[in-house]
């Protein structure tokens, strides 16, 4: 990455957005029942479809990744009338399962318009509902004296360990 300024103990993850949301599985399945592949092939993309349809509980994951897009659009603080459509955003799962987000078209524009370098999701689902959480981050911030200062004195009187609290290495 261009630019990246080393991880120290001082310096700031900057965080420029953050997102969430919730969605009945049953809205999905409805969906997918009333409007079947047009639906389908409108908000996910192949791999999406692929890795969806793979599982027992398809709908589930189908729900997990809109969830994921809605929370991903909230951390970009911008509508869908920006010129982003759902399958600017794919999610994809690596080896252990997590999930990690890939943006092009209007959501990358916006992305690189707004100075993210990181977009990070959790998706979580049952029978229910699916919900989701998205992280924006900036590039990190170098820190600022008066900031070694407060930290300096935050480890003097409450001992080392809340370095690590405070931004973990
Ligand atoms: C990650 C884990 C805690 C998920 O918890 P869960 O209660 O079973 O399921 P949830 O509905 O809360 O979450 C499911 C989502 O967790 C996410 N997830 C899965 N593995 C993950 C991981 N390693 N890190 C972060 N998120 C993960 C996925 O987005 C998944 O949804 P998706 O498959 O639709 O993308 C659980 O699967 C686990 O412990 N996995 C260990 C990793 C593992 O076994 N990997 C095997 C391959 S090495």
């Amino acid at each position: 990455m261009k630019d990246k300024i080393p991880s120290t103990p001082e310096t700031i993850m900057n965080v420029l957005g953050i997102g969430t949301d919730i969605i009945e599985c049953l809205r999905i399945a409805h969906m997918i029942e009333r409007h079947g592949e047009l639906f389908i092939n409108r908000v996910y993309t192949p791999h999406e479809i692929r890795y969806c349809q793979s599982r027992k509980q398809a709908t589930q994951h189908f729900a997990g990744r809109w969830a994921a897009k809605e929370a991903i659009l909230k951390a970009l603080g911008t509508g869908w009338r920006k010129g982003i459509s759902w399958r600017d955003i794919e999610i994809r799962n690596d080896p252990g399962g997590k999930p990690v987000v890939g943006l092009r078209g209007g959501a990358r524009d916006m992305v690189e318009k707004l100075g993210i370098r990181e977009m990070l999701v959790s998706i979580s689902h049952c029978r229910s509902h699916a919900t989701a959480y998205a992280l924006a981050l900036g590039a990190e911030v170098p820190p600022t004296p008066k900031r070694k200062e407060l930290l300096h004195a935050a480890r003097l009187s409450m001992g080392t360990s809340l370095g690590v609290a405070i931004r973990a290495p």
